[in-house]
Parts: C-alpha cells; sequence; structure tokens
C-alpha cells in the first residue's frame, strides 16, 4: 500500500516528520535511486528502497510506540462512545493496523505499548514468556509484611491462581507489583483479596524498558531498537 515517505521514514525513527519534510527540501532523500521532490509523494515501503544522505533505510512493516496513557481512555482500537488510545496518537504515527498490546482499565495509567505487530504482543502478553510488567500501586489500608508474603506465595482471586508475584513496599499505603500474568483486573483483584482496594495504578515497565518520564500523559513515541529487544526480556526482580 503507497503512504506518503514523510510518514514512512518517520515511522522508522529516523527523524520526526518535519525533520523528513527538511531533509528533502534539502535533497537528501532517494526513493530507488531518484531524488524524493516532495514530501506528499506516496510509494509503496514494501517495493522501495529509500536512503538518506546516499545511506539504504532498512525498512520495518512493524512499528513499536510507547504511550503515557491517561486515566479516562480505553485500551481498544476504536470505541464508538469512549476515547481510545489509538485516537490520542498524534496525526503522524497513525496507521490503520494499530493495536494496544493488552488492557490498561480506563482508569489505569502509563505504560502501553501499539504495535501493528501480532508476534511480538503474542509474546509479550503470554505468561508462558515471562515478560514481568511493573506497577505502582496506591491502596486504601497500610500494606505490611504478610501482604507481601501472600503476593509471593501466590494470591487466590476466586477460583483463579496467581503466579507467585513479587511485592515490595514503598510507603504506608503503596507498593510496586511485578507480575507476567494479565488476567483482568489482576492487580486491583490481588489486592482485594487481601482485604485492600487500589486507589491509583499506574504500570511503569514493560520487560526490560521502563515508562519514558519525558512523556505527558497522552503523549507516545516510538521506541528504539535496543527497546524492541528488550520489551521481551525476561528479567525481573524490583
Ligand atoms: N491490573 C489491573 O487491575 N488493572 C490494570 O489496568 C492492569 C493490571
Amino acid at each position: 500500500m503507497k503512504e506518503r515517505i514523510d510518514k514512512i521514514l518517520s515511522s522508522q525513527n529516523i527523524a520526526s516528520r518535519s525533520e523528513i519534510k527538511s531533509m528533502i527540501r534539502s535533497k537528501r532523500i532517494t526513493a530507488d535511486g531518484a531524488l524524493v521532490q516532495r514530501p506528499d509523494e506516496k510509494f509503496d515501503p514494501d517495493i522501495t528502497s529509500f536512503a538518506v544522505d546516499g545511506k539504504t533505510v532498512e525498512f520495518s512493516r512493524f512499528v513499536y510506540i510507547m504511550m503515557n496513557k491517561p486515566a479516562g481512555v480505553l485500551s481498544a482500537s476504536t470505541d464508538r462512545h469512549a476515547k481510545t488510545v489509538i485516537d490520542l496518537l498524534p496525526p503522524e504515527m497513525q496507521r490503520r493496523d494499530l493495536f494496544p498490546a493488552g488492557r490498561l482499565d480506563k482508569d489505569t495509567v502509563g505504560f502501553i505499548l501499539i504495535t501493528n505487530d501480532g508476534g511480538l504482543a503474542h509474546k509479550m502478553l503470554s505468561p508462558k514468556s515471562h515478560v514481568y510488567k511493573l506497577y505502582e500501586v496506591q491502596c486504601d489500608r497500610p500494606l505490611t509484611d504478610r501482604d507481601a508474603d501472600a503476593f509471593a506465595e501466590g494470591i487466590k482471586i476466586g477460583e483463579l491462581e496467581c503466579q507467585p508475584a513479587q511485592m515490595r513496599i514503598t510507603g504506608s499505603n503503596s507498593a510496586l507489583v511485578e507480575i507476567c500474568e494479565g488476567k483482568f483486573h489482576q492487580i486491583k483483584r490481588m489486592f482485594h483479596a487481601l482485604g485492600a482496594e487500589v486507589t491509583a495504578l499506574k504500570r511503569i515497565r514493560i520487560g526490560e524498558v521502563t515508562l519514558d518520564e519525558t512523556l505527558e500523559q497522552g503523549e507516545a513515541r516510538y521506541l528504539n531498537s535496543q527497546e524492541i529487544i528488550d520489551i521481551l526480556s525476561r528479567k525481573h526482580g524490583i
């Protein structure tokens, strides 16, 4: 499918869309050896070879976007009534095939990965892959070592047994929790099972990639090539 050259190249994390536009004006970009004249020229990236300053750009069909999700927004691609994380993406990042890899509740904030790579999303979400996600949790009561022990043993949510998880108390009513499963409302239900209600929840890490704190809520940026590897890391510990 043909797309604008400035959009194609900015999705490859080479430079921002406005920088690409100025590179085109400075005659630094070629497509199949011919100078690109305008940022709105369209090409099929699957069959076109692009170069910047004579250096070939390795094109990847997949994109990986880190968003700092705000509260009140759905982790879905589309919704008839509510705003979704995809709606929040700026126009230059929009593409038809994007989806959020996994769900954060409407009131949960923090790191959500948006991609068009179903294979990576599946690996990141499958508990068998042991990709850990780290959350900052605020509760309505002080937390104790007994709570941390219960997490380490494995909490039962009704009939569901959660895998042993690490919970570290960081303040009287706050903790860090690391899980590699993604059961529905899992963190809230784990605390509820211990008689505590979660009052605020923020995801701050997936695999070995930490939420970029320079992103304001609702902002997004492309992952760099190291982060694309690190997002599937099995290393964990808090
Ligand atoms: N656990 C929850 O309860 N909610 C989330 O959004 C993520 C993990």
